[in-house]
């Protein structure tokens, strides 16, 4: 048994029906009749899945709309996996344009990256092959065509991917019902309730929250620790994430995994491709208690929490040490990269058919991202994670949340940001873009090798 559930009892008549020490039934939904119930996407093991991309009707919540889909839902299925799993996922391009899948986060060859230069044809197919080599993580796959990723992804495409391995496991956190997947974004939707993309010349900016393809969403949840795990999947927009309340998120991991320890904080700044791992203590509620997650950038009200079923849970969020991360030191070399206008890098557009630039396996480097405007950029790499070690200019500090390691980090107007970086999982053809993802289309990005 899990800690999550160790000491288990129903209380109250709205509970089911709970026996200690047996499997139990997640809690029935949240009864605010204003708000729709949080969809939760089925999970997949990645060995022995097949994904398809297609137009399809889609229940957001408030009724059904046409979006493109990864096997038939918004969000895809969220994919859990083992370290050490060797994955062969057949994916089946039915969209009318070409489109791939990209394994956001994952360090995989450059066949397995789902790059625009590999990109499947409408109505073809093409198998991912990998191996899961890296530590547990909360990763994210979407579509990555040349010139069309922004127009797929704020679509519908996008799904989560779970890695799991044994020192995360020994942690004993929240698991089953009590570990949430959130794929957070903004959304626009036509007349007849269909997601639409309208890109303005900054990008795309939607006009409501969508939190695992649901409008104004709700969820049942227990009086009891929770651990969200959550992907911001939006184009463009940056989410200033808070509790209704002001109460603390603790904040255990974030791109690349666990963080080396917990830290403590009320409001965090999560650019698109970011993702968050969450610890949200809810043993202090009563039955009806509801607790709203907000952007309080954009004065959103994102998902309503509402306790549903008394519990007793013995579960606490850990204090001590969560991960041993090696700390990257001693750069042979820095590069600059600086993200001009809307769509240039270092003053270039991207090119299919250049490679810019080279990077020898196993050496550390400094890659420092400075920009000129047009903010936000979440400066991404394929290939690798990295370590933040410095921001200065701008909010001149490494966010508590930034710690371990990363692959996608925010780049605000002002602001230079510097991470350590390391290839040392596949020599071959990678990219570094912006992930606000009209800047990636128009050319903030460049291809580099691996040798
Ligand atoms: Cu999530 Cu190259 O992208
Ligand atoms: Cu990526
Ligand atoms: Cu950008």
């Amino acid at each position: 048994m899990s800690a999550g559930t160790a000491g288990f009892l129903a209380a109250g008549g709205l509970g089911a029906f709970v026996l200690p020490g047996c499997e139990t039934v997640p809690p029935p939904g949240a009864t605010n009749p204003a708000r729709n119930p949080l969809f939760l996407p089925p999970t997949m093991a990645p060995v022995g899945a097949a994904l398809e991309a297609r137009s399809s009707t889609i229940d957001f919540g408030s009724g059904t709309g046409l979006a493109h889909a990864y096997n038939g839902t918004v969000p895809g299925p969220t994919l859990v996996a083992n370290r050490g799993d060797v994955v062969s996922v057949p994916f089946t391009n039915s969209l009318t344009a070409p489109s791939s899948v990209h394994w956001h986060g994952l360090v995989v060859p450059t066949a397995a990256d789902g790059q625009p230069h590999e990109a499947v044809a409408a109505g073809g197919t093409y198998t991912y092959d990998f191996t899961l080599a890296q530590r547990a993580s909360l990763n994210f796959y979407h579509p990555h065509p040349h010139l069309m990723t922004a127009e797929q992804v704020n679509l519908g495409l996008a799904g989560g991917i779970l890695v799991r391995d044994a020192e995360e496991a020994a942690l004993g956190l929240p698991d089953r019902w009590r570990e949430v997947p959130l794929v957070i974004r903004d959304a626009l939707f036509d007349g007849a309730g269909n997601l639409t993309y309208k890109p303005k010349s900054s990008g795309f900016v939607g006009t409501e929250a969508l939190v695992n393809g649901t409008r104004a969403a709700k969820h049942g949840v227990d009086n009891a620790l929770y651990r969200f795990r959550v992907v911001q999947g939006s184009n463009a927009r940056v989410f200033r994430l808070a509790l209704g309340d002001g109460a603390p998120f603790t904040v255990i991991g974030n791109d690349g995994g666990l963080l080396p320890t917990p830290v403590q904080v009320s409001q965090i700044d999560l650019g698109p491709g970011e993702r968050l791992d969450l610890l949200l203590d809810l043993r202090g509620f009563l039955l009806g208690d509801r607790v709203m997650l907000r952007c309080v950038d954009a004065g959103w009200d994102v998902l309503e929490l509402e306790v549903t079923r008394q519990v007793t849970d013995s579960a606490s969020p850990p204090q001590g040490p969560l991960s041993t991360v090696e700390a990257l030191g001693n750069p042979v070399r820095t590069r600059t990269f600086s993200f001009d206008g809307m769509g240039r890098i270092n003053g270039q557009e991207f090119s299919m058919d250049r490679i810019d630039f080279q990077v020898p396996f196993g050496e550390i480097e400094r890659w420092r991202f400075t920009t000129g405007g047009n903010a936000p950029h979440p400066v991404h790499t394929h290939g690798a994670s990295f370590q933040v070690e410095a921001r200065t200019g701008g909010r001149a500090a490494v966010m508590p949340w930034e710690a371990g390691w990363k692959d996608t980090v925010l780049l605000q107007d002002g602001e230079t940001v510097d991470v350590l970086i390391r290839f040392d999982g596949h020599r071959g053809r990678y990219l570094i873009h912006c992930h606000q993802l009209e800047h990636e289309d128009r050319g903030m990005m460049q291809a580099f090798e691996v040798v």
